[in-house]
């Protein structure tokens, strides 16, 4: 597969040419018809015949006998009519394909003829997102029983565009789908590599690759300085849990307060005592992804220098069983001193969560959070693989992060905080407890995780401030490939990456 997709100008004698075509076009659409020509007629000649299907997000190849050895027609069904939440979609799952057609057959160049009118700029970054997420692939474990030896074309496919302006936005799209690929590769990593030591290594490597600061504070830090969530988790770790701070202060903002990511890392969740059974355990290696999320959303703002002051927070755990494991019934007291009823060792993201939100609203002042993780597996119950649940106490924050899900197509829907969720954790002989029964399972995660989230670090008085919290449980991987209409190959999907990203963006 590419190591590397590069935009330029230049047309002339690509390996293939790619257009795109609504399933309603049974003539050369106008844009087209200049590269038809060239062709000798072949679109015309494909959509006459109405061989193909032009279904969103498809591609079909023809053999032109001028002009170019390859014609890529990507299919965008019904115009206007979203795919997954996003009219664009149809455009990033083509290009998608696109990569992977492009590597099948060995080919080095492709020049894109996109129709994309006034909407030329928003598609050109969808493209380059679908170009750069089908890019994806992590083979770096596969061995001798994979094909070794089997000829491999180019490593750099270059894609040609019209204008300066369409350039410039695939561009941009394609460096954001290479920082969800950042968060991708690291989800993918099998937990006997990606512990939390190794975390902490990528995350100071990105670090200096894009000019972002990073923090850590160790397991024995962390203990220390009262951090009784994390240290429970971690404790029979392979490697002690540590709290991973990346911080991005473009020049000027260094006085202003933060936007605040936080991202639940536990590079495997075997449940511990209360141990994940009958095949539940399968996958768990996902368990990071929030804040692997976390990692490639600030490795982008980093990329792309957004005005906006950022922190990632990453509680990094491996949830494991061992005599010196956390058990049921212990009681432990969190960074902001609340005490916690452990009632169940597997709720254990909520219990490293709440150390890193109580020790970033105290310590950045944020002026809005935002955490992502693979919190409950009601949620995945309650809403499917197609969206993450979003709980979020301000309307501002609340339509910046809705906005953002409808033009990346990662989708959220909004489940209820109330006073009464918040009511049902409280503890026998802690504050609170970590888990509650089963009624309103994901809202319980939310309800837990609101004791840690206050004001400027002030727990006294709790005041809000502007918090959302993603549960991406069902969102984080895919279990087929066709579940996402083929944007993701079977894996992590960087659910978070594009859609905070976005959000970032538009900061105001
Ligand atoms: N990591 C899991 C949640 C999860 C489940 C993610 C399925 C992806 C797929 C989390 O730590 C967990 O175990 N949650 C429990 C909480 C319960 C014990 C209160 C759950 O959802 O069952
Ligand atoms: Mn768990
Ligand atoms: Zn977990």
């Amino acid at each position: 597969m590419y190591k590397r997709i590069k935009v330029s100008n230049s047309k002339s004698n690509p390996d293939a040419i790619a257009v795109a075509v609504s399933s309603d076009a049974k003539r050369t659409p106008a844009a087209l018809r200049d590269v038809d020509k060239r062709l000798g007629g072949a679109i015309g000649d494909s959509l006459k015949r109405g061989e193909f299907s032009a279904d969103a997000g498809s591609v079909s190849t023809f053999y032109p006998t001028t002009g170019a050895e390859r014609l890529y027609v990507i299919g965008l069904g019904d115009v206007g009519k979203p795919v997954g939440g996003s009219t664009l979609n149809a455009w990033r799952i083509g290009a998608a394909r696109l990569t992977g057609a492009a590597d099948r057959a060995g080919i080095g160049s492709i020049a894109l003829h996109l129709d994309g009118g006034k909407d030329a700029v928003e598609i050109a970054r969808a493209v380059g997102e679908g170009l750069g997420l089908g890019a994806f692939v992590y083979d770096e474990l596969k061995g001798t029983a994979s094909g070794n030896g089997v000829k491999k074309g180019p490593t750099t496919l270059d894609v040609a565009t019209d204008s300066a302006a369409t350039r410039k936005a695939m561009e941009r799209g394609l460096t954001i789908a290479e920082s969800a690929n950042v968060a991708r590769r690291l989800a993918a990593t099998p937990p006997n590599i990606a512990n939390p030591a190794y975390l902490v290594s990528e995350a100071k490597k990105i670090a200096r690759q894009t000019g972002l600061t990073c923090k850590v504070i160790d397991g024995k830090r962390a203990k220390a300085m009262g951090m009784g969530g994390l240290t429970a988790v971690g404790q029979a770790g392979s490697t002690p849990p540590a709290m991973i701070m990346l911080e991005h202060t473009p020049r000027g903002t260094a006085k202003d307060a933060p936007v605040m990511l936080v991202g639940k890392a536990i590079t495997f969740d075997t449940g511990g005592y209360s141990l994940k059974v009958g095949g539940t355990m399968v996958n768990m290696k996902y368990d990071k992804c929030g804040g692997m999320a976390v990692l490639g959303a600030m490795h982008a703002v980093a990329r792309l220098k957004l005005p906006v002051r950022v922190v990632g927070i990453i509680a990094a755990a491996e949830n494991m069983v061992d005599t010196g494991a956390y058990r049921v019934d212990d009681v432990i007291t969190a960074y902001n001193g609340v005490t916690i009823e452990i009632t169940n060792t597997d709720a254990e993201g909520r219990l490293v969560l709440a150390d890193a939100l109580s020790y970033g609203c105290k310590t950045y002042k944020p002026r809005a959070v935002v955490d992502l993780a693979t919190l409950t597996g009601g949620v995945v119950t309650a809403l499917g693989p197609y969206c993450a649940g979003c709980f979020v106490n301000d309307d501002k924050l609340r339509k910046s992060l809705f906005d953002a899900g409808e033009a990346t197509g990662e989708r959220l829907w909004r489940l209820p905080l109330w006073e009464e969720h918040r009511k049902q954790m409280k503890g026998t002989h802690g504050d609170i407890a970590n888990s509650a029964g089963r009624n309103a399972h994901p809202i319980q995660g939310a309800a837990f995780l609101s004791y840690f989230v206050a004001k400027d670090g002030d727990f006294k008085t709790n005041a809000d401030v502007p918090w959302a919290h993603l549960d991406i449980a069902g969102v984080a991987d895919v279990a087929e490939s066709s579940d996402w209409s083929g944007l993701f190959s079977k894996g992590p999907t960087g659910f978070g990456v594009r859609l905070l990203v976005r959000a970032l963006e538009q900061w105001k």
